[in-house]
Protein backbone atom coordinates (compact mmCIF):
# COMPACT_ATOMS: atom_id res chain seq x y z
CA UNK A 1 0.00 0.00 0.00
CA UNK A 2 1.42 3.48 -0.77
CA UNK A 3 0.86 6.19 1.27
CA UNK A 4 -1.99 7.52 -0.56
CA UNK A 5 -3.84 4.67 0.00
CA UNK A 6 -3.69 4.80 3.27
CA UNK A 7 -5.49 7.71 3.20
CA UNK A 8 -7.97 6.44 1.31
CA UNK A 9 -8.54 3.51 3.79
CA UNK A 10 -8.55 6.11 6.23
CA UNK A 11 -10.95 8.28 4.78
CA UNK A 12 -13.32 5.10 3.88
CA UNK A 13 -12.92 3.69 7.84
CA UNK A 14 -14.09 7.59 9.07
CA UNK A 15 -17.14 7.33 6.21
CA UNK A 16 -18.00 4.07 7.78
CA UNK A 17 -18.24 4.89 11.23
CA UNK A 18 -19.81 8.28 10.12
CA UNK A 19 -22.81 6.46 8.79
CA UNK A 20 -23.03 4.29 11.40
CA UNK A 21 -23.37 6.49 14.20
CA UNK A 22 -26.50 6.43 16.43
CA UNK A 23 -25.79 10.07 17.96
CA UNK A 24 -24.20 13.14 17.81
CA UNK A 25 -21.76 12.34 20.99
CA UNK A 26 -20.57 9.44 18.38
CA UNK A 27 -19.72 11.79 16.03
CA UNK A 28 -17.91 13.92 18.02
CA UNK A 29 -15.56 10.96 19.10
CA UNK A 30 -14.83 10.09 15.15
CA UNK A 31 -13.98 13.28 15.22
CA UNK A 32 -11.33 13.66 17.90
CA UNK A 33 -10.07 10.12 15.96
CA UNK A 34 -9.52 11.12 12.70
CA UNK A 35 -9.14 14.90 12.67
CA UNK A 36 -8.42 15.89 16.10
CA UNK A 37 -4.92 17.02 17.25
CA UNK A 38 -3.72 13.84 17.24
CA UNK A 39 -6.30 11.83 15.34
CA UNK A 40 -5.22 9.30 12.71
CA UNK A 41 -5.79 11.60 9.77
CA UNK A 42 -3.70 14.39 10.84
CA UNK A 43 -1.15 12.53 12.33
CA UNK A 44 -0.47 11.27 8.26
CA UNK A 45 1.22 14.43 7.45
CA UNK A 46 4.08 13.87 9.74
CA UNK A 47 4.83 11.31 6.87
CA UNK A 48 5.51 14.21 4.73
CA UNK A 49 9.44 14.76 6.15
CA UNK A 50 10.04 10.72 4.79
CA UNK A 51 8.24 11.23 1.51
CA UNK A 52 10.64 11.80 -1.83
CA UNK A 53 10.16 15.59 -2.32
CA UNK A 54 8.30 15.92 -5.65
CA UNK A 55 5.27 13.24 -4.04
CA UNK A 56 4.95 15.98 -0.92
CA UNK A 57 3.17 18.47 -2.10
CA UNK A 58 0.44 16.18 -3.52
CA UNK A 59 0.42 14.03 -0.33
CA UNK A 60 -0.17 17.16 1.93
CA UNK A 61 -2.96 18.02 -1.21
CA UNK A 62 -5.09 14.53 -0.51
CA UNK A 63 -4.74 14.63 3.06
CA UNK A 64 -6.25 18.16 3.64
CA UNK A 65 -8.52 16.70 0.77
CA UNK A 66 -9.91 13.93 2.61
CA UNK A 67 -9.59 16.00 5.85
CA UNK A 68 -11.62 18.63 4.91
CA UNK A 69 -13.92 16.17 3.47
CA UNK A 70 -14.37 13.70 6.57
CA UNK A 71 -14.95 17.70 8.30
CA UNK A 72 -17.78 18.61 5.88
CA UNK A 73 -19.46 14.95 6.34
CA UNK A 74 -19.22 15.31 9.94
CA UNK A 75 -20.27 19.12 10.17
CA UNK A 76 -23.66 17.87 7.74
CA UNK A 77 -24.31 14.79 9.84
CA UNK A 78 -23.71 16.65 13.46
CA UNK A 79 -26.80 19.61 11.99
CA UNK A 80 -28.81 16.31 11.36
CA UNK A 81 -28.64 14.88 14.50
CA UNK A 82 -28.92 17.71 15.98
CA UNK A 83 -32.70 18.44 14.43
CA UNK A 84 -33.56 15.02 14.83
CA UNK A 85 -32.12 15.10 18.93
CA UNK A 86 -34.34 18.67 19.20
CA UNK A 87 -37.39 17.12 17.50
CA UNK A 88 -37.67 14.17 19.69
CA UNK A 89 -37.19 16.29 22.72
CA UNK A 90 -39.89 18.40 21.99
CA UNK A 91 -42.08 15.35 21.61
CA UNK A 92 -41.15 14.78 24.78
CA UNK A 93 -41.80 17.67 26.51
CA UNK A 94 -44.97 18.49 24.84
CA UNK A 95 -47.60 19.38 27.25
CA UNK A 96 -51.15 17.85 27.22
CA UNK A 97 -53.49 20.66 28.15
CA UNK A 98 -56.41 18.59 28.60
CA UNK A 99 -55.15 16.08 30.97
CA UNK A 100 -57.49 16.16 34.14
CA UNK A 101 -55.08 18.31 37.36
CA UNK A 102 -54.30 16.40 40.58
CA UNK A 103 -56.70 17.48 42.72
CA UNK A 104 -55.39 18.83 46.39
CA UNK A 105 -57.33 19.62 49.42
CA UNK A 106 -56.27 22.50 51.08
CA UNK A 107 -55.99 22.55 54.95
CA UNK A 108 -57.94 25.14 57.04
CA UNK A 109 -57.70 25.65 60.56
CA UNK A 110 -59.54 23.86 62.76
CA UNK A 111 -63.05 24.91 63.25
CA UNK A 112 -61.90 26.31 66.77
CA UNK A 113 -59.69 28.73 65.57
CA UNK A 114 -62.52 30.77 64.61
CA UNK A 115 -63.60 31.07 67.60
CA UNK A 116 -60.69 31.56 69.28
CA UNK A 117 -59.80 34.46 67.07
CA UNK A 118 -62.90 36.11 67.86
CA UNK A 119 -62.20 35.64 71.59
CA UNK A 120 -58.97 37.40 70.98
CA UNK A 121 -60.09 40.26 69.52
CA UNK A 122 -62.73 41.31 71.81
CA UNK A 123 -59.66 41.54 74.42
CA UNK A 124 -57.31 42.86 72.45
CA UNK A 125 -60.64 45.42 71.99
CA UNK A 126 -60.10 46.02 75.83
CA UNK A 127 -56.48 46.48 75.96
CA UNK A 128 -55.55 43.83 76.99
CA UNK A 129 -51.98 41.75 75.33
CA UNK A 130 -52.31 38.15 74.03
CA UNK A 131 -49.69 35.45 75.72
CA UNK A 132 -48.59 32.36 74.67
CA UNK A 133 -47.97 29.71 76.89
CA UNK A 134 -46.44 26.41 77.49
CA UNK A 135 -48.75 23.55 77.62
CA UNK A 136 -46.31 20.95 79.86
CA UNK A 137 -46.19 22.96 82.66
CA UNK A 138 -44.38 23.39 85.91
CA UNK A 139 -45.95 21.98 88.70
CA UNK A 140 -45.06 25.39 90.38
CA UNK A 141 -46.55 27.75 88.06
CA UNK A 142 -49.93 25.16 87.45
CA UNK A 143 -50.47 24.40 91.46
CA UNK A 144 -48.06 25.86 93.94
CA UNK A 145 -48.16 29.29 92.96
CA UNK A 146 -51.72 29.41 92.57
CA UNK A 147 -52.13 28.75 96.31
CA UNK A 148 -53.51 25.77 95.72
CA UNK A 149 -53.00 23.66 99.15
CA UNK A 150 -51.07 20.72 99.22
CA UNK A 151 -53.50 18.34 99.43
CA UNK A 152 -56.16 19.84 97.05
CA UNK A 153 -57.88 16.53 94.95
CA UNK A 154 -56.54 18.85 91.82
CA UNK A 155 -52.61 17.63 92.42
CA UNK A 156 -53.57 13.32 92.94
CA UNK A 157 -52.24 12.05 89.70
CA UNK A 158 -55.59 10.71 89.31
CA UNK A 159 -57.08 13.81 88.18
CA UNK A 160 -53.58 15.25 86.58
CA UNK A 161 -51.71 14.13 83.63
CA UNK A 162 -47.57 14.08 84.74
CA UNK A 163 -44.61 13.95 83.11
CA UNK A 164 -42.68 13.91 86.44
CA UNK A 165 -42.91 14.94 89.60
CA UNK A 166 -42.23 18.13 88.67
CA UNK A 167 -43.91 18.48 85.29
CA UNK A 168 -47.53 18.04 83.55
CA UNK A 169 -49.84 19.03 81.06
CA UNK A 170 -51.22 21.81 82.45
CA UNK A 171 -55.31 21.40 83.89
CA UNK A 172 -55.62 24.94 83.27
CA UNK A 173 -54.79 28.04 81.43
CA UNK A 174 -54.49 30.34 84.77
CA UNK A 175 -51.16 28.42 85.00
CA UNK A 176 -49.30 31.36 83.15
CA UNK A 177 -50.44 33.96 85.39
CA UNK A 178 -47.53 33.57 87.72
CA UNK A 179 -44.79 33.15 85.07
CA UNK A 180 -46.35 36.78 83.39
CA UNK A 181 -46.65 38.87 86.77
CA UNK A 182 -42.86 37.63 87.45
CA UNK A 183 -41.94 39.35 84.71
CA UNK A 184 -43.68 42.90 84.55
CA UNK A 185 -45.00 45.64 87.09
CA UNK A 186 -48.63 47.06 87.06
CA UNK A 187 -50.82 47.55 85.67
CA UNK A 188 -50.99 44.70 83.07
CA UNK A 189 -53.53 43.38 81.07
CA UNK A 190 -53.19 40.16 79.85
CA UNK A 191 -54.83 37.02 78.27
CA UNK A 192 -53.27 33.33 76.78
CA UNK A 193 -55.66 30.68 75.29
CA UNK A 194 -54.77 27.05 74.52
CA UNK A 195 -54.96 23.26 75.06
CA UNK A 196 -55.56 21.93 79.19
CA UNK A 197 -55.43 18.61 79.74
CA UNK A 198 -57.27 16.85 82.92
CA UNK A 199 -57.64 13.14 83.78
CA UNK A 200 -61.52 12.38 82.78
CA UNK A 201 -64.06 10.07 81.17
CA UNK A 202 -64.57 11.02 77.80
CA UNK A 203 -68.65 11.69 77.16
CA UNK A 204 -70.42 14.70 75.44
CA UNK A 205 -69.31 16.79 77.97
CA UNK A 206 -66.16 15.89 79.16
CA UNK A 207 -62.92 15.84 77.70
CA UNK A 208 -59.56 15.08 78.24
CA UNK A 209 -58.11 17.96 76.25
CA UNK A 210 -59.74 21.17 75.71
CA UNK A 211 -59.37 24.43 75.43
CA UNK A 212 -59.56 27.72 77.90
CA UNK A 213 -59.50 31.21 77.86
CA UNK A 214 -58.00 32.90 81.15
CA UNK A 215 -57.49 36.79 81.35
CA UNK A 216 -56.28 38.95 84.59
CA UNK A 217 -55.80 42.53 85.08
CA UNK A 218 -53.78 44.14 88.00
CA UNK A 219 -53.89 48.07 88.39
CA UNK A 220 -54.97 50.40 91.59
CA UNK A 221 -58.65 50.10 92.94
CA UNK A 222 -59.50 47.55 90.38
CA UNK A 223 -63.01 46.18 91.96
CA UNK A 224 -65.37 42.79 91.37
CA UNK A 225 -67.46 45.83 89.39
CA UNK A 226 -64.73 46.03 86.73
CA UNK A 227 -64.81 42.08 86.77
CA UNK A 228 -68.17 41.98 86.51
CA UNK A 229 -68.20 44.83 83.30
CA UNK A 230 -65.33 42.75 81.48
CA UNK A 231 -67.26 40.07 81.43
CA UNK A 232 -70.75 41.82 80.43
CA UNK A 233 -69.03 42.93 77.46
CA UNK A 234 -67.09 39.87 76.36
CA UNK A 235 -70.57 37.99 76.93
CA UNK A 236 -72.37 40.57 74.94
CA UNK A 237 -69.66 41.04 72.43
CA UNK A 238 -69.61 37.35 71.60
CA UNK A 239 -72.67 36.03 72.19
CA UNK A 240 -75.32 38.81 71.63
CA UNK A 241 -76.31 41.99 73.10
CA UNK A 242 -79.19 40.13 74.74
CA UNK A 243 -77.50 38.44 76.77
CA UNK A 244 -77.12 39.10 80.66
CA UNK A 245 -74.13 37.13 83.15
CA UNK A 246 -74.87 35.90 86.17
CA UNK A 247 -72.22 35.26 88.94
CA UNK A 248 -72.52 33.00 91.81
CA UNK A 249 -70.37 32.41 94.66
CA UNK A 250 -67.83 29.63 93.99
CA UNK A 251 -63.97 28.35 95.49
CA UNK A 252 -60.78 28.55 93.79
CA UNK A 253 -57.76 28.40 95.63
CA UNK A 254 -56.40 31.74 93.50
CA UNK A 255 -58.79 34.07 94.19
CA UNK A 256 -60.96 35.71 96.71
CA UNK A 257 -63.70 36.28 96.70
CA UNK A 258 -64.77 33.74 93.51
CA UNK A 259 -67.37 33.16 91.28
CA UNK A 260 -68.80 30.99 88.87
CA UNK A 261 -69.82 32.75 85.62
CA UNK A 262 -73.22 32.49 84.03
CA UNK A 263 -74.93 33.63 80.92
CA UNK A 264 -78.48 33.78 80.03
CA UNK A 265 -78.85 30.58 78.02
CA UNK A 266 -78.52 31.29 73.88
CA UNK A 267 -80.84 28.45 72.85
CA UNK A 268 -83.89 29.52 74.86
CA UNK A 269 -83.23 33.01 75.59
CA UNK A 270 -83.43 32.32 79.55
CA UNK A 271 -86.61 30.81 79.33
CA UNK A 272 -85.08 27.28 80.32
CA UNK A 273 -84.53 24.40 77.60
CA UNK A 274 -82.63 20.73 77.53
CA UNK A 275 -79.31 22.66 76.77
CA UNK A 276 -79.61 24.53 80.03
CA UNK A 277 -81.67 22.03 81.51
CA UNK A 278 -84.34 24.24 82.48
CA UNK A 279 -82.43 26.74 84.28
CA UNK A 280 -82.31 29.66 81.49
CA UNK A 281 -78.30 30.02 82.36
CA UNK A 282 -75.07 28.21 80.94
CA UNK A 283 -72.02 27.96 82.60
CA UNK A 284 -69.37 29.78 80.95
CA UNK A 285 -66.36 29.34 84.21
CA UNK A 286 -64.62 31.11 87.03
CA UNK A 287 -63.67 34.56 87.62
CA UNK A 288 -62.72 36.30 90.33
CA UNK A 289 -60.67 38.97 92.49
CA UNK A 290 -56.62 37.80 92.51
CA UNK A 291 -56.06 36.57 95.94
CA UNK A 292 -53.43 38.79 97.98
CA UNK A 293 -51.09 35.44 98.26
CA UNK A 294 -50.79 35.47 94.51
CA UNK A 295 -49.56 39.03 94.48
CA UNK A 296 -47.51 39.19 97.53
CA UNK A 297 -46.17 35.37 95.44
CA UNK A 298 -45.16 37.77 92.35
CA UNK A 299 -43.72 40.67 94.15
CA UNK A 300 -46.90 43.20 93.94
CA UNK A 301 -48.16 45.01 96.94
CA UNK A 302 -51.96 43.76 98.11
CA UNK A 303 -51.90 46.86 99.71
CA UNK A 304 -51.44 49.30 96.89
CA UNK A 305 -52.84 46.77 93.83
CA UNK A 306 -55.84 44.47 93.07
CA UNK A 307 -56.91 42.74 90.11
CA UNK A 308 -59.39 40.21 88.68
CA UNK A 309 -59.14 36.96 86.86
CA UNK A 310 -61.38 34.85 84.82
CA UNK A 311 -61.22 31.43 82.95
CA UNK A 312 -63.69 30.12 80.29
CA UNK A 313 -63.84 26.93 78.16
CA UNK A 314 -63.47 27.74 74.33
CA UNK A 315 -65.16 24.82 73.22
CA UNK A 316 -68.18 25.73 75.41
CA UNK A 317 -68.86 28.97 73.92
CA UNK A 318 -67.82 27.51 70.59
CA UNK A 319 -70.83 24.79 71.27
CA UNK A 320 -73.27 27.29 72.58
CA UNK A 321 -72.32 29.72 69.03
CA UNK A 322 -72.75 26.77 66.78
CA UNK A 323 -75.15 24.36 68.13
CA UNK A 324 -72.46 21.31 68.75
CA UNK A 325 -73.88 19.31 71.05
CA UNK A 326 -70.85 16.63 71.61
CA UNK A 327 -67.28 17.84 72.70
CA UNK A 328 -65.95 14.73 71.15
CA UNK A 329 -66.26 16.84 67.67
CA UNK A 330 -63.49 18.89 68.50
CA UNK A 331 -61.29 16.25 68.45
CA UNK A 332 -62.59 12.86 66.92
CA UNK A 333 -61.04 14.75 62.86
CA UNK A 334 -64.14 13.58 61.36
CA UNK A 335 -63.55 15.71 58.44
CA UNK A 336 -67.50 16.32 57.84
CA UNK A 337 -67.96 18.10 61.04
CA UNK A 338 -64.60 19.63 60.04
CA UNK A 339 -64.75 21.30 56.79
CA UNK A 340 -67.86 23.23 58.62
CA UNK A 341 -65.73 25.63 58.40
N1 LIG B 1 -58.70 28.04 86.20
C1 LIG B 1 -60.10 27.89 86.54
C2 LIG B 1 -60.62 26.61 85.91
O1 LIG B 1 -59.93 26.01 85.14
C3 LIG B 1 -60.91 29.05 86.02
C4 LIG B 1 -60.58 30.34 86.70
C5 LIG B 1 -59.64 31.19 86.14
C6 LIG B 1 -61.24 30.71 87.86
C7 LIG B 1 -59.36 32.41 86.75
C8 LIG B 1 -60.94 31.91 88.47
C9 LIG B 1 -60.03 32.74 87.90
O2 LIG B 1 -61.71 26.17 86.20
Amino acid sequence: MNEFEDIKALEEEAKKLIESAKESSELDAIDTKFLGRKGELTLQLRKIGSLEPEKRKDFGAAVNAAKNMLAGQLADFKRRFAEKEKELRLKKETLDVTVPGRFYVPGTPHVLMETFDDIKKIFIGLGYEIFDSPEVEEYKYNFAALNYPEEHPAIDEQMSFYIDKEHLLRTHTTAYQHRVMLGRKPPMKVCTTGKCYRVDAVDATHGHTFHQVDCFAIDKGITFSDLKGTLLHFAKSMLGQHVETRFRPDFFPFVEPGAEVAVTCTICGGKGCNVCKGSGWLELGGAGMIHPNILRGAGIDPEVYSGFAFGFGIERIHMLLHNVNDLRMFMDNDLRFLRQR
